[in-house]
């Protein structure tokens, strides 16, 4: 009786994640790179639960900057021409100041590098320090390049 069930409960699941995740969106660069972003945000805030709440899990801390640094590796082609047609929130200045993204794509990835070489040590202030780092370069991109 094992099987069937398992077999249910993963196509509720699958079933479930059609409807939330992927809603209606069919731009494989858009769904892509939500998905990306999301995972990047997913280690941040477990990175926070560790950090700052107490959540006792510190050897995982350099697992989830690990995981920044190499969702930011891939990310593939993100905003290919077409990509802003959809349920996006890339403001246009993501097509027409390549340049200035691509400069804080590269600022990000220094600083998920810097909080992969902090979390890789022992000293906790070290490691707040390049998380939050890590947060105002994420929010430097949104705040020229994401809509609200
Ligand atoms: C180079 C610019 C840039 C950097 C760096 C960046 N983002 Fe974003 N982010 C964006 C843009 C643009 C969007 C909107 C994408 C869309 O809707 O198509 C976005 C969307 C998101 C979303 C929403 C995804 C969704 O489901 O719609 C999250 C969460 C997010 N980013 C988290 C992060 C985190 C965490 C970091 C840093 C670790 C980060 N981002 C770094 C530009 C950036």
């Amino acid at each position: 009786m094992k099987k069937p069930i398992l077999a249910l409960v993963l196509a509720s699941m699958a079933a479930g994640t059609t409807l939330a995740a992927l809603a209606d969106e069919t731009n494989p660069a858009i769904v892509h790179r939500q998905g990306i972003y999301k995972t990047m945000a997913g280690h941040m805030t477990a990175m926070k639960s560790i950090l700052f709440l107490g959540f006792e899990a510190p050897q995982d801390l350099s697992f989830h900057a690990q995981g920044i640094l190499d969702s930011f590796m891939h990310m593939g082609n993100s905003y290919p021409p077409g990509s802003d047609k959809g349920e996006t929130k890339a403001k246009p200045e993501i097509w027409s100041q390549p340049e200035k993204v691509k400069q804080r794509a590269m600022d990000a990835v220094g600083a998920a590098k810097d909080l992969v070489a902090a979390t890789s040590g022992s000293d906790k202030k070290v490691m707040v320090t390049a998380f939050k780092t890590m947060g105002e370069k994420c929010k430097a991109c949104h705040d020229d390049f994401r809509k609200e």
